[in-house]
């Protein structure tokens, strides 16, 4: 049986209410909680650091899935296992020694993640592939909530999945950026196995019943 998972973003909750927010996520059929971090160089954003992380860990009962929009993110690996993370994605674009960083993610006790911004070509992955948790395929520039899906992501996900099955890995596909139950089956459809939603989930009327909605209709 397929078991495609969900993790909404918190960047798009009401920061106000933010406990508020975790708990909804805490009692939905969500998987994962899906947590920017920006730092305002790598991206043309700031989003929160170290002591509103702390808060939000604090709070979470499911799988922490920690996407860092940072430069040079091997500086922050200890702090982020300290916080509670369990997945640790890191960019391509920003790390000069990927399979170092890799290394030491695991070394600290979490899983690890390789980000490709939109432009960067999935086949740069194959020689550290077996190594990888899992590529979060940026369908999106990174830096915004609430942006359009960009359609050429279908592809990548083929390739990418292409790439994995002939290296014999078992990285899983995270795709992030504009997902909405318009995309969402066809995603999972052609080997995405996490979807990252912010927008589509906390903009709607009933964020838990779209959680609830959007994971049935990936796991038909
Ligand atoms: C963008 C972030 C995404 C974002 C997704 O830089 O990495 O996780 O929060 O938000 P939506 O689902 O609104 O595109
Ligand atoms: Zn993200």
């Amino acid at each position: 049986m397929s078991n495609k998972l969900i993790a909404p973003s918190l960047l798009a909750a009401d920061f106000a209410n933010l406990q508020r927010d975790i708990e909804l996520i805490n009692e939905s059929e969500a998987d994962w909680f899906h947590i920017d971090i920006m730092d305002g160089v790598f991206v043309p954003n700031i989003s929160f650091g170290m002591p509103v992380l702390k808060a939000i860990t604090k709070h979470t009962k499911k799988f922490v899935d920690v996407h860092l929009m940072i430069v040079d993110p091997d500086r922050y690996i200890k702090d982020f296992a300290d916080l509670g993370s369990n997945m640790l994605t890191v960019h391509y674009e920003a790390c000069t020694h990927l399979h170092r960083s890799l290394q030491s993610i695991k070394q600290h006790g979490m899983q690890a993640g390789v980000a490709l911004n939109p432009h960067t070509n999935v086949e740069l992955l194959r020689d550290c592939i077996t190594d990888i948790d899992m590529v979060c395929l940026m369908s999106v520039n990174p830096g915004f909530g609430g942006q359009h899906f960009i359609k050429r992501t279908y592809d990548k996900v083929k390739q990418l999945k292409a790439l994995i099955e002939e290296e014999g890995a078992s990285t899983k596909i995270e795709i992030d950026g504009g997902v909405t139950n318009k995309n969402a089956e066809k995603l999972v459809n052609i080997g995405a196995d996490v979807l990252v939603a912010g927008s589509y989930v906390f903009k709607s009327e009933d964020p838990k019943q779209t959680i609830y909605d959007l994971k049935n209709l990936i796991n038909k």
